[in-house]
C-alpha cells in the first residue's frame, strides 16, 4: 500500500466529472481502493475522492467516527466504506446545515446545506450492490465525496460565503482562547 499525494483546489483533475469504474475486480482498482483508505487514515479524513488522488474514477471510501456524531445518531456502517459508481436520490425535503472540511481545500471549513437524509447506492469493494439510507454526518460525507465525482467542490454548495472560514478561527471564536 501507498499513501498518495492529494490534488488541492485549483487542480483540473478535481473540476472533471469521474469515469465509471467497469471492473471493480481490476487488481489496478483494488490497489487504488487500498492506496486510498490508507491515504484518508493517514491525512486523517473521514472521507476521500479517487479524483482527490489524481485518478478520475468513481470510486469513493469513507467512515463515520464514532465521536463525531451524538450517541446513537449515526446509522452508518462501521470501519471505512468502499463506494464504487455511487449513486444518490435525497429523501424529503430537509435540508440541514454543517460545518464541512476537504482534504483538497486544507484548513479551510464551510457552512454547507445539503439534504438531511438521502439513499445511496453502488457497489462495495468486492463488486457487491449496496443501498442505504443515511442521515447526519454519514449522509452528508457520502454527497461531499460524490460530488467529488462530478467535479463539486464544497464551497460549490455554499450560498453564503461569508462562512467559509479557516479551521483556526473558527476555534478561535468558539473557545475565545
Ligand atoms: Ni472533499
Amino acid at each position: 500500500m501507498a499513501i498518495l499525494k492529494i490534488a488541492r483546489m485549483g487542480h483540473p483533475v478535481l473540476r472533471r466529472p469521474a469515469a465509471p469504474v467497469e471492473a471493480p475486480d481490476d487488481p489496478e482498482i483494488q490497489r487504488l481502493i487500498a492506496d486510498m483508505i490508507e491515504t484518508m487514515l493517514d491525512a486523517p479524513g473521514i472521507g476521500l475522492a479517487a479524483p482527490q488522488v489524481h485518478v478520475s474514477r468513481r470510486i469513493i471510501v469513507f467512515h463515520v467516527p464514532r465521536d463525531r456524531v451524538a450517541e446513537g445518531e449515526s446509522d452508518a456502517p462501521p470501519g471505512v466504506n468502499v463506494l464504487i459508481n455511487p449513486e444518490i436520490v435525497p429523501l424529503g425535503d430537509e435540508v440541514a446545515v454543517g460545518w464541512e472540511g476537504c482534504l483538497s481545500m486544507p484548513g479551510l471549513r464551510g457552512a454547507v446545506p445539503r439534504p438531511a437524509r438521502i439513499r445511496y447506492r453502488g457497489l462495495d469493494a468486492s463488486g457487491t450492490r449496496v443501498e442505504r439510507e443515511a442521515s447526519g454526518l454519514h449522509a452528508r460525507v457520502v454527497q461531499h465525496e460524490i460530488d467529488h465525482l462530478d467535479g463539486i467542490l464544497f464551497i460549490d454548495r455554499m450560498p453564503d460565503l461569508t462562512q467559509l472560514s479557516y479551521e483556526e478561527e473558527l476555534r478561535y471564536r468558539r473557545t475565545g482562547e
